[in-house]
């Protein structure tokens, strides 16, 4: 097989790689993707040919398509995931490990051979805007077609990537396989994987391996793998910051703009709170989004942390999203969307649940995603569901109306607060705000959250997730609470304003098991509230973890909720912190190695206040 590199490829130490990754995983070719539209047509109709795609009606859903995947091929696989550091406390309790030469080794044989029969496409990325100084380049050798349409709506992708790495710029390498390789003559499947999954990072050498998977995180490695397993290692050694956070900008009636970053857990209405509208009572305020899941913030010369979005679209959990929870999310995926894992209506369009709080009634007939007749008789009977839980739209940004202008600004925007919040049936009141930079650090590690379908695994159950980044932390997670300390450390030494930190709760539930806070647009009001708390505003009051908003400064305007409602979100129940603070002390057993001292005096004066 001869590989033959553009002219545009001037990285001789990239074209190596390249023949060596192709003799070792020995496809029948190897095609260079240079990110134009011409080819992301082209390859989706060789989707539509090969089965994998199905193309929804042009009436309904112009130029977009609906992928099903393998049903054991559906989420992100956290207990195949590895950080791969020569050293094991290095990837800390938090990560599955494997000695380096050990996965290596082991590897080894998987990808021999595995691409055989199938086409390695080089799929050049940027993760935020072309040349940006906060942003880095990958390139990712896939032999899924679907990984390369994908990508060129998830990243920047294409030929001028190789005009960033020049002739010896770095770039991250990102190798992936679905792990299926066809004998000859042997015909496909509609969505090759396989049974075994590896999903590997070497943090040392920057290198992203991953086997068996053609899913969302397993397979899109710019994402999870590339922001923000591998970026985290590049931010602690480089002085920045890869988190799993939306980034808002929100401006009040009189033009002044603040940006707000917020770190939520997987399917925790992240995209819905990015890309916020504002409810009655806010006349002239604006959201608009910048990110929807991954921020790098870089400290500046002036002091101020500034964000980008290393992204260039939506990878969205689909069921759940209407026109009520989601306005601006539902007109941006009126076209050019991909849809994996959503149900198919008899007119060609897409459905899933959630939809039919739009429509005011389940549809009549569906194929679902697994290929099977669904009628709401048939749910009523099996439970079935139209679309996977797990069920997700690609969307590029550029489709979103509520698109922040700065979004794509190669300097970022200055951050003036961030935001961590749990799905929490009990216990933690709707917002606190942190007094000070270490208690804001001590709320984020020490969050916890109910466990939904984004991940394979029991759902519903709570389990701390720090910072949301339990699966996605590329290092010790103590040593990053270290990182995080020591960046507010310097921002104190730099003068400038330090963010505010608060912590939020969407998810309390009243007695009869429902949710109490509306939720969506509604979250506008307790946003208000923060900025109110930025330009001193709002005094709130204090309580035994820290500042919250007092009845009367939340404006209600155009909701009824009454006093009595506020209190069943925001009380402390002394008891349920006490049972709370022991499971602080767990999580604080397990990341003892390096835990930072003020993690355990914050919680000993936590523990103090709540005894007072
Ligand atoms: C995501 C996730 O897909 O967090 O964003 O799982
Ligand atoms: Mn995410």
């Amino acid at each position: 097989m001869t590989i033959h590199a553009p002219a545009y490829v001037k990285n001789p130490k990239l074209v190596a790689w390249v023949h060596e990754m192709a003799a070792l995983c020995k496809p029948d070719t190897v095609y260079w993707c240079d990110g134009s539209d011409e080819e992301y047509n082209r390859l989706c109709q060789q989707l539509v040919d090969a089965g994998t795609f199905k193309k929804l009606n042009p009436a309904k859903r112009p130029n977009s398509f609906l992928a099903c995947s393998d049903p054991t091929d559906v989420a992100r696989v956290e207990d195949r995931t590895y950080i791969c550091s020569e050293k094991k406390e290095n990837a800390g309790p938090t990560n599955n490990w494997m000695a380096p030469a050990e996965m290596r080794t082991t590897l080894q044989p998987l990808f021999d051979g595995c691409m055989k029969g199938r086409t390695m496409y080089v799929i050049p990325f940027s993760m935020g805007p072309m040349g940006s100084h906060i942003a880095h380049v990958g390139i990712e050798l896939s032999d899924s077609p679907y990984v390369a349409v994908s990508q060129k709506i998830m990243t920047r992708m294409g030929k001028a990537v190789y005009d960033v790495i020049g002739t010896d710029g770095a770039f991250v390498p990102c190798v992936h396989t679905v792990g299926s390789p066809l004998a000859a003559g042997q015909a496909d499947v509609k969505w090759p994987c396989n049974t075994t999954k590896y999903i590997v990072h070497y943090p040392e050498t920057r290198e992203i391996w991953s086997y068996g998977s053609g899913y969302g995180g397993n397979a899109l490695l710019g994402k999870k793998c590339f922001a923000l397993r591998i970026a985290s290692n590049m931010g602690r050694d480089q002085g920045w910051l890869a988190e799993h956070m939306l980034i808002l900008g929100v401006t009040n009636p009189q033009g002044k703009k603040y940006h707000v970053a917020a770190a939520f857990p997987s399917a925790c209405g992240k995209t819905n709170f990015s890309m916020l509208v504002p409810p009655e009572g806010f006349d002239g305020w604006k959201v608009t989004t910048i990110g929807d899941d991954i921020a790098w913030i870089k400290p500046h010369s002036d002091g101020k942390l500034y964000a980008i979005n290393p992204e260039a679209g939506y990878f969205g959990v689909a069921p759940g999203t209407n026109f009520h929870t989601n306005p601006n999310c539902m007109a941006s995926l009126d076209k050019n969307v991909i849809y994996t894992n959503v149900a198919l209506t008899d007119d060609g369009d897409v459905w899933w649940e959630g939809m039919e709080k739009d429509t005011g009634k389940l549809p009549d007939h569906l194929i679902d995603w697994q290929g099977k007749d669904w009628t709401p008789a048939i749910a009523k009977e099996t439970g079935a569901k139209a679309a996977h839980p797990n069920a997700r739209f690609t969307v590029a940004a550029t489709n979103n109306p509520a698109l922040d202008h700065q979004w794509d600004d190669a300097d970022g925007v200055a951050i003036d607060a961030f935001i961590f919040g749990g799905r929490r049936s009990t216990t933690v009141p709707l917002v606190t705000e942190a007094r000070n930079w270490t208690e804001g650090v001590y709320m984020a590690a020490t969050m916890g959250s109910e466990t939904t379908a984004a991940a394979a695994g029991q759902q519903g159950v709570v389990r701390r997730d720090p910072f949301a980044m339990l699966p996605f932390m590329g290092y010790n997670m103590s040593d990053y609470f270290q990182h995080w300390l020591d960046m507010g450390d310097k921002l104190k030494a730099g003068g400038a304003k330090v963010p505010s930190i608060y912590c939020v709760n969407w998810f309390r539930k009243g007695d009869d098991g429902k949710f109490v806070w509306p939720g969506y647009g509604e979250n506008m009001r307790v946003l208000k509230w923060m900025i109110d708390r930025i330009e001193g505003q709002a005094h709130g009051k204090e309580n035994v973890f820290g500042v919250s908003p007092t009845y009367e400064e939340i404006n209600w305007t155009g909701l009824n909720f009454t006093a009595d409602q506020f209190n069943t979100v925001t009380s402390i129940d002394k008891a349920a912190w006490v049972a709370e603070l022991k499971l602080h002390e767990e999580l604080f057993t397990q990341l003892a190695y390096h835990l930072p001292a003020e993690m355990t005096s914050t919680k000993a004066a936590l523990a103090a206040r709540l005894e007072a």
